[in-house]
């Protein structure tokens, strides 16, 4: 049988990846019953497992089945989207949110709807892959500026006056866990009349005692300033948001293709992100104890410590990334392995998530082993 060029092309492709030792797998690493301690989630709170999340989700399943079944702008919008759209904005301060069927669709529909014709987009330098999609999809003129830096983002902004400019940032950035520096941000694009959108994935049940960075700022309220949220990472369930405006609510209902041609998100999930940002905004002792475990995670490790939940150990190699890893998940630790292309800054490294719901015995031992293994590996890959 002759091959075809496709069978060519993918084994060039994979053969490539294997020469750059960026070979990805999804191996299942939790069985349910698995004794390893999860360092790598994003389940930051420890609410996936939740018993009141759970229950929350159960009771969305009887009452309006495992399906939307259909876009919210036909027969997909249930009573329990409505709810969680108000607890959402109960949450973050924030007056108005819809929500859609994930946080990367959140960040396409914002994007997209909040540019169009006449407008351009500037993306910080390290923001989620899902903001750099929605900004090719937007089909505009889109650019990066400096990360982390206002006065690279004033010159971007100057040299495009006269267009609508929307402006792309996380508020805690998701592989290093450092902190945007919103308040700058904020005053650059007010006095360029620029739109900020802020990805609060990180923030949102970690920073403002849970409530995401702009509450902590104090920057709600903010003219110009829209807010993109993930439901899956602090709120331990499926789907995302975009919180803003009423006009902005309406706007996106109206324009934003992810919305209108996806089907609304999944009573279950719905159910299970309402319960939890509900115990997120009466409970502030879990984005505390996130705190606590991140200070022990990086003190422990010999790093600096990040705003958010996810420490970051640099890495030589690719290689000695993946080794330590690997080492780590056979003595019973799971933590994330970044490597290129997922890394904005091309470096290797260990990604160390703190869980508010691990003893903090527990969080330290694994702490230790995490340091004495990068170190191990980092002096073999020397
Ligand atoms: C900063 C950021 N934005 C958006 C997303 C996408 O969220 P979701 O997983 O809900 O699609 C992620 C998830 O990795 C993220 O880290």
């Amino acid at each position: 049988m002759s091959t075809s060029v496709w069978d060519t092309w993918l084994a060039q492709r994979a053969e490539q990846r294997r020469g750059r030792g960026t070979v990805r797998t999804d191996p299942v690493l939790r069985s349910g019953d698995a004794p390893l301690l999860d360092l790598a989630s994003n389940d930051y709170l420890g609410l996936a497992a939740d018993p009141r999340v759970v229950t929350a989700a159960h009771e969305a399943l009887e009452r309006y089945g495992a399906s939307a079944t259909a876009s919210r702008l036909v027969t997909g919008t249930l009573p329990v989207h409505h709810d969680l759209e108000s607890a959402l904005c109960a949450l973050t301060g924030q007056p108005s949110a819809l929500v859609f069927s994930t946080g990367y669709a959140a960040n396409l529909g914002a994007l997209t709807a909040l540019s169009g014709q006449g407008a351009q987009i500037l993306l910080d330098a390290h923001a989620h892959a899902s903001l750099h999609d929605a900004a090719r999809m937007s089909r505009m003129p889109h650019d990066t500026f400096a990360h982390n830096d206002p006065a690279a983002l004033e010159v971007a902004l100057r040299a495009r006056r006269g267009y609508r400019v929307v402006v792309a940032v996380e508020s805690i950035y998701s592989v290093l866990g450092d902190r945007a520096p919103l308040a700058d941000l904020v005053e650059v694009c007010g006095s360029h009349d620029a739109l900020l959108v802020v990805d609060e994935a990180h923030g949102i049940g970690v920073a403002g005692d849970g409530r995401g960075l702009l509450f902590e700022l104090g920057l709600v309220g903010t003219p110009n300033v829209v807010v993109t949220a993930t439901l899956s990472k602090s709120l331990g369930s499926q789907g995302g948001a975009v919180l803003g405006t009423g006009p902005i609510r309406d706007h996106l209902l109206n324009t934003a293709r992810p919305f209108i041609f996806d089907t609304g998100l999944a009573p279950a999930a719905a159910g299970a992100a309402l319960a939890a940002a509900q115990i997120v905004a009466a409970d502030e002792s879990l984005a505390a104890s996130v705190r606590t475990n991140a200070a022990t995670i990086s003190e422990i490790c010999g790093i600096r410590a990040s705003a958010g939940a996810v420490q970051s150990i640099p890495m030589p190699t690719p290689d000695a990334a993946v080794a330590a890893c690997l080492e780590l998940r056979d003595r019973g630790v799971l933590v994330g392995c970044f490597r290129p292309p997922s890394v904005p800054d091309g470096v290797s490294r260990l990604r160390v998530t703190a869980r508010a719901d691990l003893p903090s015995v527990d969080v330290a031992e694994a702490a230790h082993l995490v340091a004495e293994i990068a170190c191990h590996h980092r002096g073999a890959a020397a």
